[in-house]
């Protein structure tokens, strides 16, 4: 791992206004995560992680603050600019999976690719099917989205963020919908990114950084880095990943 940063985030806020007022849904959150490594972000429901995980990844605009990704401040930049960006460097698997219900489990996946250029429709479906394989969905690519079960779509969205082998792959809850057998498989899968890196071309130099939104305490646990939110302020960390007595004692971890 070496140490430059492929996050920085200071002063980070967000704010939204809607019919009862203004809401403040993060408040001052800084935060460095540093090229090949991997961070949790961990909290209670409705803290402000998928909202912060968006900002990383630029899918969103700040109230206030700086958000540098890549050594781009994504703070003022337009949204083409950002999505330029985003496109071929950063993975990002939404909580709520956003496959596009009209393509194939294979045409989803193969489309990032296809997006990008530079390859053929043969070479992007391959590679499409080959991670759907990894998933354990090798007798799916057919199905479309509505035809899949919730835990089979979880792992359609993880095959798509995987398939451009990101320098940062973002993941909103990726084992959420998964057993805990299919729940290891995708954290060994991401974690294989994460040491063998991109080979892309794409900025990262080694491994992919990982940016986890988890209520996985083991999957917490192995990452570099866990980041706590609470009612959108960054707080200290009631997860000790160096003590795992802590896991179990600490009263917060059911938070976690
Ligand atoms: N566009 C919006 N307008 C109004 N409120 C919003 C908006 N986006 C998020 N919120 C509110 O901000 C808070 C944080 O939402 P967020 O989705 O980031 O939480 P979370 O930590 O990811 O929760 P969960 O663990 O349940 O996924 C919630 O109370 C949510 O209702
Ligand atoms: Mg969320």
């Amino acid at each position: 791992m070496n140490s430059d940063p492929v996050i920085e985030v200071r002063g980070l806020c967000k704010r939204v206004t809607d019919a009862t007022g203004e809401l403040t849904i993060l408040d001052g959150i800084d935060l460095t995560v540093h090229a090949g490594s991997s961070v949790a972000i961990v909290g209670a429901s409705g803290s402000g992680k998928s909202t912060l995980l968006g900002l990383l990844a630029g899918l969103d605009s700040a109230s206030a603050g700086s958000v540098r990704l890549l050594g781009h401040e994504l703070t003022g930049m337009a949204e083409d600019q950002r999505a330029a960006l985003r496109n071929g460097s950063v993975g990002f698997v939404f909580q709520s999976f956003q496959l596009m219900p009209h393509l194939s489990a294979l045409e989803n996946v193969a489309l990032p690719l296809e997006l990008q250029g530079g390859i053929t429709t043969r070479e992007a479906f391959a590679r499409a099917r080959a991670l759907l394989e990894r998933v354990g969905l090798g007798q799916r690519t057919g199905h479309y989205p509505k035809l899949l079960s919730g835990g089979e779509q979880q792992r359609v969205a993880l095959a798509r963020a995987f398939v451009t082998h990101p320098a940062v792959l973002f993941a909103d809850e990726p084992t959420g919908s998964l057993d805990a057998a299919t729940g290891h498989a995708v954290i060994d899968l991401m974690f294989e990114l994460n040491r063998s890196g991109s080979g892309a071309g794409n900025g990262a130099s080694g491994g992919a950084t990982l940016v986890l939104v988890t209520h996985d305490v083991d999957l917490a646990r192995r990452c570099d880095a866990v980041v706590t939110i609470e009612a959108g302020r960054r707080v200290p960390n009631a997860l000790h990943l160096d003590r795992p007595e802590d896991v179990r004692e600490a009263p917060e971890a059911g938070r976690v």
